[in-house]
């Protein structure tokens, strides 16, 4: 069989440890011969570096091992490039929540007017590892999961349209482990799902089983009574609280629209209000994740490299990051397999802009994704997500403008910001904020 080359842009990220662990622990599926880490910061990749060798060297001698910051070494002979960056790292994520708060306003990352910030930021950093893919290894596939995953494939759409990057996310998945164990199902490949929307903005509208039996209402009725939980969830079950308390949320999502079950994050722009009143503004989610997640696999990759071995280690396989292997095996041995992706709607939502990037599923195979057709959406649905994704173009146009009055549209149109007064004082905040990264805005 053969054996497939990988470079994991962004391999200082804290996810890099569990995706590799993911990658050797299906070996059998996805048989690799080289796995490399690039990152443009050294220092950072060595938090995890030596100890994401030793994990290779025990598990597979022969699987070649580099850690670089040079993009030719990283880019050349490769066949995926798993791309997970942070431009600005978690500093900068920090200032993307908390400037919004100064302001009464909920910052959120992904979709909200965090989100904004750091899709200006990300643009750049993304396009630019394509381009590296592109000169060094134009045969690879790029599956990008770096954040804020809506603007990012707006951009992509725009600037590299014939490009082999396929834009993908976590947070279905998440949410679908849960709501496997919710109806009885032993794991989410058990259920076959039908959901919409735009990245972290959107609605699953069926879940079948093997034999075509819908269990949607089920869902509905048990999301209705506890969430997105089982009723004798407790926080422990979650990797932190606040994602418990993000699950239990979904009960008052959903009861705005119980036809279908929502997305967790409509928490951030349906209830913005609650968020702002349970988050500390100088202590964000940014904060909790350096203090949580940073600090538990930084810290273990220094034991692994101290005693020389991963033998013992606590590091676990990112269950999440299934859907990496999943989606490099589709591309390799052309499985089609059935995907949420984040491709151009092209008319698959019938009564939704043609150009936005929607999220859907998609057959995937050794040419790239076939999408999957939604027909019409309501009318709370799609007004939200016009809102939302026009707010998201007018980042991209920002950035390919340099427009200021872009930028003060995209955060105007965002559904967390009160009004246009509000939006101005959180632009210029993070003008300031961001000079080392954005583009000068005139
Ligand atoms: P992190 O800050 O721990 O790691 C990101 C790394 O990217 C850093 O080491 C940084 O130096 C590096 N980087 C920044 N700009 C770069 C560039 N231009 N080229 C190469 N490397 C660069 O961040 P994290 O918390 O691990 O998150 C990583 C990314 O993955 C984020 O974009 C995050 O939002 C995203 N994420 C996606 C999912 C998903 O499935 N969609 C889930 C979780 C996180
Ligand atoms: C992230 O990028 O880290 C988020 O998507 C998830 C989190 O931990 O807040």
């Amino acid at each position: 069989m053969k054996k497939f080359s990988i470079v994991i842009a962004g391999g200082g990220s804290t996810y890099t440890p569990e995706i590799i662990l993911m990658l050797l622990d299906n070996l059998d599926r996805l048989p690799l011969r080289s796995i490399k880490l690039y990152d443009n910061d050294e220092e950072r990749q060595n938090h995890v570096a030596k100890a994401c060798e030793i994990l290779i060297k025990e598990k597979d001698p022969t699987i070649q091992y580099v850690a670089t910051t040079d993009p030719e070494v990283a880019y050349t002979d490769v066949d995926f490039v798993l791309a997970h960056i942070r431009v600005g790292k978690l500093e900068m994520r920090s200032l993307d929540e908390k400037i919004p708060l100064k302001y009464g306003v909920v910052g959120q990352e992904t979709c909200g007017p965090g989100g904004m910030a750091y899709g200006l930021r990300s643009i750049p950093g993304v396009l630019e590892n394509i381009e590296y893919m592109e000169k060094y290894s134009p045969n690879a596939w790029m599956l990008n999961y770096s954040n804020p995953a809506s603007i990012v494939a707006e951009a992509c759409r725009r600037f590299k349209p014939n490009s082999r990057v396929i834009n993908i996310c976590d947070m279905p998945i998440g949410m679908e482990h849960t709501i496997a164990r919710i109806l009885g199902f032993k794991s989410r490949k058990e259920m076959c799902i039908r959901y919409y929307g735009l990245n972290h903005f959107g609605w699953w509208t069926s879940i079948k089983d093997k034999d075509g039996k819908e269990y949607i209402q089920d869902l509905i009725a048990h999301q209705l009574k506890y969430g997105n939980c089982l009723a004798d969830d407790d926080a422990s079950y979650y990797t932190d609280s606040s994602w418990f308390d993000t699950a239990k949320k979904v009960k008052d999502i959903i009861a705005i629209d119980p036809t279908m079950c929502p997305n967790s994050y409509f928490q951030y722009y349906l209830f913005g209000d609650d968020m702002v009143a349970h988050t500390d503004p100088n202590y964000t989610r940014a904060d909790q994740v350096v203090d949580t997640r940073e600090k538990r696999v930084f810290g273990e990759c220094a034991r692994i490299e101290k005693v020389g071995t991963a033998k013992d280690t606590t590091l676990q396989i990112g269950i999440h990051a299934e859907f990496i292997v999943d989606l490099a095996t589709a591309l390799a041995f052309n499985t089609h397999e059935r995907m949420l992706l984040i491709v151009p709607n092209n008319g698959a939502i019938s009564n939704f802009e043609k150009d936005a990037m929607v999220e859907i599923p998609c057959i995937v195979g050794k040419d790239g994704y076939e999408p999957l057709t939604v027909g019409e959406i309501p009318h709370f649905q799609k007004g939200l997500m016009e809102q939302q994704v026009n707010c998201e173009k007018l980042v991209v146009d920002a950035y390919e403008q340099h427009s200021y009055l872009k930028m003060l549209q995209a955060l105007t149109l965002n559904k967390c910001v009160p009004n246009a007064n509000v939006a101005r004082k959180i632009l210029d905040d993070f003008i300031e904020a961001n000079k080392a990264y954005w583009p000068e805005l005139k």
